[in-house]
């Protein structure tokens, strides 16, 4: 089927018992069994679920898995897929993943014994010189946070590969409206439902999706035995979203386009981080392997004081972290999303004090433009 039409059937099967056609909200947490042994294949609710089961069977054909499993956050569903990876062997992530990635590795995952390089994943020999023998995971995220670099996943999945090494993806920015990391080679795709899938700023939220049915029923053991699930109705409030994912992505992106045209033409913005823009230095790579450029945007107004400005002046676009919801965000990475790194590293990633970001919405985009034109003038 069509993308769009999966968003809408895949999973969402009509209720057996009522014909409903939203999948009903299991709010249960056991199942009578009929008699020693013999049930209907659900015995406790954190092992599973049939809401969250809808979700999973959704998502798995989206992203083009052979399953996924829902986790009670993105970070949890990080935390999950750290799992593959045991003492003594090494990781190689992107360094500008978000900032609560690099922290669960370094302050959390690193006490386990397991080691990290953090490199600059859009440059492929960097990536080749860093494997070792134990290398067993290379993280990526593309685009990233905040500076929406891109990196190629097919060629780096080949490089990964030759190593012996998995690959996963963090899919949160794109969403696989734009991206389908697995068709690209990737072994498994991670993604922060909170952000596009569920769409309304309303559920925290997380998913791993894997590739191989093997990977998924290690997924499935970590989900059931660290027990970090996504509850009912948070499964819902996914699968419900997930319906307008297509309609959502399209005005995301042809709004996002337009902004990024009018912050690119503004004198007071010293840098614009977007890859749709004609002159964006890995725009080619973006049309490869994305099939839009998404609504995520950041720019330089080259120093704290007149972020703040800008970030005190807007009206309609909400200060706030998070992105993906239907309303536009707007932050300031260097305080929030990316506070937890230290700060010499923040100014050479580029997220500097002067950096905004902003997670465009599907509001008219003339309101948007308007409300950011008088914040500008506030500068
Ligand atoms: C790219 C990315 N991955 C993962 C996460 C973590 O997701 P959550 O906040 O749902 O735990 C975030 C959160 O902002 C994110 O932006």
């Amino acid at each position: 089927m069509g993308f769009s039409t999966d968003c809408i059937h895949a999973g969402n099967a009509p209720d057996p018992l009522t014909g409903a056609v939203s999948v009903p909200i299991y709010q249960t947490s056991t199942y009578v069994q009929e008699a020693l042994g013999k049930h209907k294949g659900y015995e406790y609710a954190r092992t599973q679920n049939p809401t969250r089961a809808a979700l999973e069977e959704n998502m798995a054909v989206l992203e083009g898995g052979a399953g996924a499993k829902a986790f009670a956050s993105g970070m949890a569903a990080i935390t999950a897929v750290s799992t593959f990876v045991k003492a003594g062997e090494h990781v190689v992530c992107s360094n500008m993943t978000y900032g609560g990635t690099h922290r669960y590795y370094t302050k959390i995952q690193a006490r386990s014994g397991v080691e990290f390089s953090f490199v600059d994943t859009s440059d492929e020999e960097i990536v080749r010189r860093e494997f070792r023998p134990n290398t067993r995971l290379l993280h990526l995220e593309s685009p990233t946070n905040p500076t929406m670099t891109l990196c190629d996943i097919a060629l780096l999945s080949q490089i990964a590969h030759e190593r012996g090494a998995l690959v996963v993806v963090d899919n949160t920015f794109a969403s696989p409206y734009l991206q389908k990391p697995l068709d690209l080679g990737a072994d498994l795709v991670i993604h922060s439902t909170t952000k596009f899938l569920n769409g309304h700023s309303d559920s925290i939220g997380g998913i791993a999706v894997a590739k191989s049915q093997e990977h998924v029923d290690w997924l499935g053991f970590v989900q059931n035995g660290a027990g970090a699930i996504l509850s009912p109705l948070d499964s819902w409030l996914v699968l419900r979203g997930i319906k307008t994912l297509a309609v959502r992505m399209e005005r995301h992106e042809s709004n996002g386009r337009e902004i990024a045209r009018f912050l690119a033409a503004q004198p007071k913005i010293e840098k614009i981080y977007y890859p749709g823009l004609p002159d964006y230095p890995q725009r080619a790579l973006a049309e490869k392997q994305m099939r839009g450029f998404g609504a995520m945007i950041s720019f330089d107004l080259g120093s704290y004081e007149a972020a703040g400005r800008l970030l005190g002046a807007v009206k309609l676009c909400s200060l706030g972290e998070s992105l993906g919801g239907v309303e536009t965000l707007i932050s300031h990475p260097a305080t929030m999303t990316h506070a937890s790194i230290d700060e010499a590293d923040r100014n050479r990633l580029g997220v500097t004090p002067g950096l905004v970001r902003i997670s465009v919405g599907i509001e008219d985009v003339e309101d948007l433009i308007a409300d950011l034109e008088r914040a500008l003038a506030a500068v």
